[in-house]
């Protein structure tokens, strides 16, 4: 590594999209920094930008373009001397358009392949060309990317899982990132025990399909979901364990007996359903019915009483009639959401759904999002003032807007403020609530309450 600061070149990512995207962001960073590459903040001053793309909705992808724009003035007043990348989904699925589109881009990298990135980076710098990588090469990109890390704070993410070959005729994830892919158990256990020695206490497991888990285990098995947590869990000094994102058909017995039985599993489970509507749900290919939904959901309770949950919907997938769209309502009515994202249908190219009849104009997508976003906020508002005089452990992460403050997650992951010590960073203390607010609760620490 060169240790004159002033050789050090600086290196600017703006990461759009998922939290897989922000764990890849930062291995990047890792990958770059032996090269010479120390992190800012500011694209100005930058020697390379990197742009770790979304492409799951046409937005996200647009966001893209128009940021390409104003690097490219940047470049122009620095008299080209800067390097633009673009990694991630859009990279992926748009390839060679993107230079084509924007030619101040010199690299292209899918998410598979940037562990190539310093090589294209001596290969632009030699042939003063473009590089492009979207191959889903057969090596592991995990085994090549650097050990160390610099992901820092009290909660983490660990990719375990990428890909997916569920095939929801709406998403471009199967085509972006590939087949399902795990990560061995004893890869994912030495990270996760490095992370927890620089302090980590709460680790989020990252797949796109991540309870379809079937990784190597230490024994030559292929272990599940189920058996990775239940392995992590021995890390003594690991306190939290949680993981997303779910699809209900991998929701096997033994991962609900795990909400049961591993007590640092959190409570909370993201499981998007995207439509409460059986017929909508056969036209997605998801591959589960609305009764098998809440039938899950009424086992995963049993399993653990106190389990609060999250999904995802859908509003405007072509052909919802106003029959369908009220059974969504009357879905997350009969289930009770915690917490949601929702979005509108967004016709993503290459996708069965986006060439097929019946779609939705946007006008009534935008009612019905607003109808669903009423109901669904409510229901968090609801769930947030259900806690207000719990007592429940919060891991402390970071300070508040004032010195005096500090700012934690709750199990089902609210945030939680306290006033007091800002020393409570990395602790996990039994708080109880106080105030409750749409998008966060207030507390006071449970052993200075006078009962
Ligand atoms: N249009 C709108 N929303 C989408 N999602 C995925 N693809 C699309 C699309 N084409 C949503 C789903 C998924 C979440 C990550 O993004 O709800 O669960
Ligand atoms: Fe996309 Fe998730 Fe369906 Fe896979 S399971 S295709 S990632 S929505």
């Amino acid at each position: 590594m060169p240790h004159n600061p002033a050789a050090m070149k600086k290196l600017f990512i703006k990461t759009y999209g998922c939290q897989m995207n922000v764990y890849d962001s930062a291995r990047m960073a890792d990958l770059l920094a032996p090269i010479g590459y120390a992190p800012t903040d500011a694209p100005q001053d930058a020697d390379m930008v990197i742009l770790n793309t979304c492409h799951i909705r046409e937005k996200a992808a647009e966001k893209v373009y128009s940021e390409l724009g104003k690097l490219r003035d940047i470049k122009i007043e620095r008299d080209g001397k800067m390097v633009i990348a673009v990694a991630g989904c859009v990279a992926q699925a748009e390839g060679a358009q993107i230079v084509a589109r924007q030619p101040a881009v010199d690299i292209v990298v899918g998410p598979q392949s940037y562990h190539r990135l310093p090589e294209m980076i001596a290969k632009i710098s030699r042939e003063k060309g473009h590089a492009l990588e979207t191959d889903f090469p057969a090596e592991d990109k995990f085994d090549a990317l650097p050990e160390r890390s610099s992901q820092t704070g009290v909660s983490a993410f660990l990719t375990v899982q990428e890909g997916c070959d569920k095939f929801c005729t709406f998403c471009v994830v199967p085509y972006t990132r590939g087949s399902e892919y795990s990560r061995p158990v004893a890869q994912i256990e030495a990270e996760a025990r490095r992370m927890t020695m620089r302090g980590v206490r709460e680790i989020t497991l990252l797949g796109q399909n991540v309870n379809a888990y079937r990784g190597q285990g230490p024994d030559g098995e292929t272990w599940s979901l189920a058996g990775l947590i239940r392995h992590l869990a021995k890390i003594e000094s690991l306190a939290r364990i949680r993981f997303t994102t779910s699809h209900p058909r991998d929701m096997s017995d033994d991962l609900i007996a795990a909400h049961g039985d591993t007590e640092k599993l959190m409570p909370y489970l993201h499981l998007p359903v995207q439509s409460g509507s059986d017929r909508i749900l056969a036209a997605m290919n998801r591959q589960h019915t609305r009764a098998h939904y809440l039938q899950l959901v009424a086992r995963i309770r049993a399993a653990r009483p106190d389990l609060a949950l999250s999904t995802d919907f859908i509003v405007g997938f072509p052909g919802e009639s106003d029959k369908d769209f009220a059974d969504t309502l009357d879905l997350a009515r009969q289930v009770g959401f915690a917490s949601h994202f929702s979005f509108k249908y967004s016709a993503r190219p290459g996708t069965p759904a986006a060439s097929s009849g019946g779609q939705i104009p946007e006008e009534v997508k935008d009612a019905r999002l607003q109808a669903l976003q009423s109901l669904l906020l409510a229901q968090q508002r609801d769930f947030n003032a259900s806690c207000r005089g719990r007592t429940m452990p919060v891991l402390f992460e970071k300070k508040g807007r004032y010195a005096s403050q500090a700012i934690g997650r709750s199990p089902y992951l609210q945030s939680v403020y306290v006033e007091g010590s800002s020393g409570l960073i990395g602790e996990i203390r039994d708080i109880r609530i106080d105030a409750a607010f749409p998008n966060s609760l207030k507390g006071v620490l449970a052993e200075s309450c006078v009962a």
